[in-house]
């Protein structure tokens, strides 16, 4: 059986619930805030990387930025193209793996948003990811990362969880943390219309200082943290782990 995030199956079944209106509704503050923690502005050269339906890829073309999306999922860059298609925005779409993606020297400013990274079991791979998004900046390029970071999930932390869809189904979700906090194993079931499908969902948990290594350790000068995409400190009140990396 093919891991959770190389399953289409599970992609395509979620995608209604984890792209819901409201994320797509988000996605402009959330664009707002990134570019003013990273400085820059159009017509800057933007790589989103596992940039899934592309709710900041296209944004991002909309403000003028030339801007590259990546993602592993050939439905979702289908469905991203076609709306940018019908914006009349140009996006270059590349369907290619998050440890495979390099363009040397290409982008001023690299994402990856919506906990896009730590997927891997093996964390050479994760590694991998990291030195590849630091190859693909220019000199004095930034990267923002975005994801769920270890310090708020012990906060907030259940383990579980059912929420109704918007479609009329439920969706329950169970957690269940490794022993040392490092790694969240979770079971996703969505029962739709009488019908049951369950998923098995794990990944890796970083802390700050374990991102930060990581981003240091792949050849970034300097690491800072905020506790969302507008910048608020990664503090008691932080809702998401959020990383600025300088090239
Ligand atoms: C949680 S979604 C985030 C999507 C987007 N960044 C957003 O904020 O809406 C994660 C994305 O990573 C993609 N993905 C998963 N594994 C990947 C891989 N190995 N290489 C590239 N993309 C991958 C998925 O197809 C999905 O679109």
């Amino acid at each position: 059986m093919r891991v959770w995030h190389e399953d289409d199956d599970f992609w395509r079944t979620m995608a209604p619930y984890l792209f819901a209106k409201r994320r797509w509704e988000d996605a402009p503050t959330e664009i707002d805030g990134l570019l003013q923690l990273a400085d820059i502005s159009p017509p800057s050269g933007v790589l989103d990387l596992c940039c899934g339906l592309g709710r900041h890829a296209l944004e991002l073309a909309r403000r003028g930025f030339r801007v590259t999306a990546v993602d592993r999922n050939a439905e979702y860059l289908a469905q991203a193209r076609t709306q940018a298609e019908k914006e009349g925005l140009e996006v270059e779409f590349v369907q290619e793996d998050m440890r495979r993606f390099r363009r040397s020297s290409a982008f001023h400013l690299a994402l990856n948003l919506y906990t896009s990274f730590g997927y891997f079991e093996d964390p050479q791979e994760d590694r991998q990811v990291a030195q590849n998004l630091y190859a693909s900046l220019k000199p004095g390029g930034n990267l923002v990362m975005e994801m769920m970071g270890r310090e708020v999930l012990t906060r907030i932390f259940r383990d579980r969880d059912w929420q109704p869809t918007d479609d009329g189904g439920f969706l329950l979700e169970e957690r269940q943390p490794s022993s040392d906090w490092t790694w969240m194993n979770n079971r996703w079931i969505l029962v739709k219309k009488g019908e049951v499908k369950e998923f098995n969902i794990s990944h890796r948990i970083y802390g700050g200082a374990d991102l930060a290594r990581v981003l240091l350790e792949s050849g970034f000068q300097k690491v800072m943290l905020f506790g969302d995409l507008q910048g608020s400190p990664y503090d008691h009140k932080a809702k998401r782990l959020t990383a600025l990396a300088f090239k």
